[in-house]
């Protein structure tokens, strides 16, 4: 039986986690707060680390690791910029992640954020509630014939570029590494940055957060975009310069905006906050606006994605136990 210490865990980590293993083949330990060089001691008795996005899996942290005996990091997201790579392997730690579970999850996400600002249904919702049935406000607009910008087409943005090319719209995409052969069979045409920006009227963020894309929608880039132009980001909240962002809503430049995640999301998403006064100016007035909406960092939950990351973390748990090769594509 091996131990397995889980950090950051959820209620729908303890089910998903759960039941992909056999009950005699794993004993968990679920902790609900974060895994870092405070906490690590927790792991005493564990073969495995368990963590999550915001677990800070730092050089202290893993060496404390190492000294009580923990041989694996499994990671149960794609993302690991929260884990010392260099570390690791000084302290001859396997660190494991799972790179791709639901393209899907995270694409329809971004499209139903998309079909709620055209539709304003986030609002009707709420209006019916109060038992008012009126329209007054509420006019929409038709994603079908409208221009779709898709910045960065790798496994969700070719997704989202299908899902809306289902929808009748026009696809274009900028990547630096294009896949022509995929645009030529969907119809998509892959520009320049700046094109894409003045041409859309839906522009989708599908890119990796790294020093070329940190700010990537700023006051400049922002101001190319068309009138009344639509941003959907599901990938990172640095992508976006969260001031620029407020300054073209307050001038009303933009249609609307839907964000699955925020520049200092750190702290403040996946928490209960409900009972408290929200530190955070900038997403306080984000909030105020009626053409934005914001959900916290969910795109990626679904029972589909929820149990591929749970099947890929258990396999990878069982094989190191066993001394047997980790999952290809999945080591780091
Ligand atoms: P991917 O690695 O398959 O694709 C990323 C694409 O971005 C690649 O084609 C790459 O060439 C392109 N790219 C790199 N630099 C670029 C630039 N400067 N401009 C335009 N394109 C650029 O990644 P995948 O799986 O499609 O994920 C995209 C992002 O979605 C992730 O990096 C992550 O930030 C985010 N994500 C969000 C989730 C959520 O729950 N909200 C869940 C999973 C991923």
């Amino acid at each position: 039986m091996t131990t397995v210490a889980v950090y950051d865990a959820k209620p729908f980590d303890v089910t998903y986690l759960s039941q992909a293993a056999a009950p005699d083949q794993i004993q968990w330990r679920f902790h609900e707060f974060r895994l870092d060089a405070e906490t690590a001691a927790t792991t005493a008795g564990a073969c495995v680390a368990c963590v999550f996005v915001n677990d800070h899996v730092d050089e202290a942290c893993l060496k404390r690791l190492q000294e009580l005996g923990v041989r694996h990091v499994a990671l149960r997201c794609a993302g690991f910029n929260n884990v010392d790579l260099v570390a690791a392997r000084k302290f001859g730690l396997a660190v494991t992640r799972v790179p791709a579970y639901s393209p899907h999850a995270v694409a329809e996400h971004a499209v139903a954020l998309l079909m709620t600002l055209a539709r304003k249904t986030h609002r009707a919702w709420l209006r019916v509630r109060e038992l008012n049935f009126s329209l007054t406000g509420l006019v929409g607009f038709e994603i079908y014939g409208k221009t779709a910008g898709i910045i960065g087409t790798g496994k969700i943005g070719r997704v989202t570029a299908q899902i809306l090319h289902g929808f009748g719209v026009k696809v274009l995409a900028y990547d630096p590494f294009p896949d022509t052969e995929w645009a030529g069979r969907l119809g998509v045409n892959y520009t320049d940055m700046n094109t894409l920006l003045g041409a859309s009227d839906i522009v989708s963020l599908h890119v990796p957060l790294m020093p070329e894309t940190m700010h990537l929608l700023n006051e400049q880039t922002l101001a190319l975009l068309k009138p009344g132009a639509f941003i959907i980001n599901t990938s990172r909240g640095k992508l976006i310069e969260t001031k620029a962002l407020i300054k073209a809503l307050k001038n009303g430049r933009l249609g609307g905006v839907a964000l699955d995640v925020y520049e200092e999301e750190d702290g403040i998403f996946f928490q209960d906050l409900s009972g408290q006064v929200l530190q955070d100016d900038e997403l306080s007035r984000l909030l105020t606006f009626p053409n934005v909406i914001v959900t916290s960092h969910q795109a990626f939950l679904t029972q589909e994605a929820l149990t591929e990351i749970a099947k890929v973390t258990v396999e990878n748990i069982t094989r190191g136990a066993a001394g047997a090769p980790f999952l290809e594509g999945t080591v780091l």
